[in-house]
């Protein structure tokens, strides 16, 4: 585990691509955070850092208040890749020449590289890459050469072998660029020197002696959802401080269809987690009745669950944690590339608001992984497929689902069409290609035929899309037999549907939600 803690840092200059190159760097086993580049070389000294990358940016170099990192950071001795903007620093700060290009490089480039670079080890020549810059490189740094070139860019990439300081005018962390990984992991093994110390299973050692650490002999409360996120926290927490750890389960009466039951099976009867689910759908439904408005509704959900988790742990007793399935994503997102390493955390916005009222420490053990690394935990836990693997589902549940009015008999029946399309996509063999899946009842009657005799019945429609993080996404081009099969058997199995419909809405425009 030793170098576990050792991180390639990633200087962010305002990229839309610092998240990827971290991701890259992870990918390669090593250990990567994400700073400002405001960061000071002291605070930067204290990460005891592998090796540094400056990641690209809108700016230029020339612009007035451009992102300049603190000098300091080419005297530490540490090897630094620069990205695109990055290399560009390297020869403005460094005593070269940078100047605005004649033609704009953006897209597709083809990249030929012969000197002998540690970087391109193994990497074919020419091999495309991915360009996006206004800027270039025109007189190198002093100690500088050029390894490698496009037709646009004679200086497409850069290296001074002795101080192990490397400049890519491309983007090796894009998937337009095939060979990058092999950059990266160049960078981080052969230039920085890091073992293959980050793997899930270094990190779950790592993470329980933490945790036992920080818990000590206090207690520890979960929020459990049944969510990846925070089923995952819950067993590595579980993993490190035992029965020290209780779990809530609010069934709310807004989850999938034998949610509960599943909870129950893998946490209490599995892993023997100390589980109290609480059955508060009377709760729920009754400050729900006869709500429509979309808004509204979170609110009372919202509201509902505060109320109820915290007299369930007042029951518990004294507490003195409380777990949250935080991921680094939300970590980083508060951290603009002009905040400071300090800027607020954002809160998990099922349980935001509890840690304060309650007085309660907050435990959040995922706060450095990425969804995908939180899988692979949750798998080296022990944790079922079904769980791990399973598609986002929003905190407010089928009540955002449930256009229109909120009553139990139409709840019901939006649970049976749901377990009928998750089971169908599950057993086409594409429940892992897309991003989630949803049915929506909504507020519409229609007639039918059925038999002899005519419905007035209500209408679903099924949603499915493809996305990388929510915030865009696609819907999914289902094999029309499949869809077929799906309708017919919504129609057949669910007594009150008599009409499906397919949602073939992007966001944007439409949100992945109905409401
Ligand atoms: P939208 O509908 O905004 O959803 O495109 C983006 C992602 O967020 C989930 N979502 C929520 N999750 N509480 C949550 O915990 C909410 O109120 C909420 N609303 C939407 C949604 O399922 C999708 O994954």
């Amino acid at each position: 585990m030793e170098g576990i803690r050792r991180p390639v840092v990633v200087l962010d200059f305002g990229a839309q691509y610092s998240k990827l190159i971290a991701r890259r760097v992870r990918e390669a086993h090593a250990y990567s955070v994400i700073v400002p580049y405001t960061i000071t070389v002291e605070a930067l000294r204290e990460m005891t850092p592998s090796g540094l990358i400056l990641s690209g940016g809108p700016a230029s170099v020339h612009q007035a208040g451009a992102p300049h990192p603190d000098p300091g950071i080419f005297n530490l001795g540490l090897p630094i890749l620069g990205i695109c903007y990055g290399t560009q620093l390297f020869a403005h700060l460094l005593g070269g020449k940078v100047a605005r290009a004649d033609r704009r490089e953006y897209g597709i480039a083809r990249f030929e590289h012969a000197s002998p670079c540690p970087l391109f080890e193994g990497l074919s020549s020419p091999t495309q890459v991915w360009m996006s810059h206004g800027d270039r490189v025109e007189v190198l740094p002093h100690g500088f050469t050029a390894v490698g070139h496009t037709d646009n860019s004679p200086y497409a990439a850069i290296a001074d072998d002795e101080r192990h300081f490397y400049g890519v005018q491309f983007h090796p962390e894009v998937v337009h660029t095939p060979e990058g990984m092999r950059i990266f992991e160049n960078f981080v093994h052969k230039i920085c020197g890091c073992g293959d110390s980050w793997t899930m299973g270094s990190f779950g050692e790592m993470a329980v002696q933490e945790i036992r650490e920080r818990v000590g002999e206090k207690k520890v409360l979960c929020a459990l959802s049944g969510g990846v996120d925070s089923s995952v926290a819950a067993a590595l927490i579980h993993r490190a401080v035992g029965d020290q750890l209780t779990c809530v389960f609010v069934d709310n009466g807004l989850l999938r269809k034998n949610e509960a039951k599943l909870v129950r099976e893998v946490f209490q009867e599995h892993f023997h987690i100390n589980l109290v689910c609480v059955d508060a759908e009377e709760r729920f439904l009754g400050a729900l009745a006869g709500v429509t408005e979309p808004e509204q509704k979170r609110k009372i959900i919202g509201g509902v669950f505060i109320d109820v988790f915290e007299e369930e742990a007042r029951k518990l007793g004294h507490m003195d944690f409380l777990a949250q399935g935080t991921l680094y994503p939300d970590v980083i997102e508060s951290l603009s590339a002009t905040g400071g390493p300090s800027a607020t955390i954002k809160s998990h916005h099922n349980v935001g608001g509890l840690p304060e009222e309650m007085h309660l420490e907050l435990l959040e053990p995922l706060r450095e992984l990425f969804k995908d690394e939180v899988r692979v935990l949750g798998r080296e836990l022990g944790l079922p497929d079904e769980i791990v693997s399973r598609h986002p589902f929003p905190g407010p549940g089928l009540g955002v689902r449930c256009v229109g009015a909120i009553t139990r008999e139409r709840l019901d029946t939006l649970r049976d069409a749901d377990a009928i399309f998750v089971e169908e996509i599950r057993n086409a063999g594409v429940y892992n290609d897309i991003w989630q899946a949803l049915v929506c009842l909504l507020p519409v009657r229609s007639v039918g035929v059925q038999g002899d005799e005519q419905t007035y019945e209500e209408v679903c429609s099924l949603r499915a899309v493809t996305s990388s993080d929510a915030m865009t996404a696609d819907w999914y081009p289902f094999d029309p037999q499949l869809l077929r099969r799906i309708a017919n058997r919504i129609c057949n199995e669910v007594a009150r549907i008599n009409r499906v419909l397919y949602d073939i809405t992007s966001k944007p425009p439409g949100t992945i939600e109905w409401e």
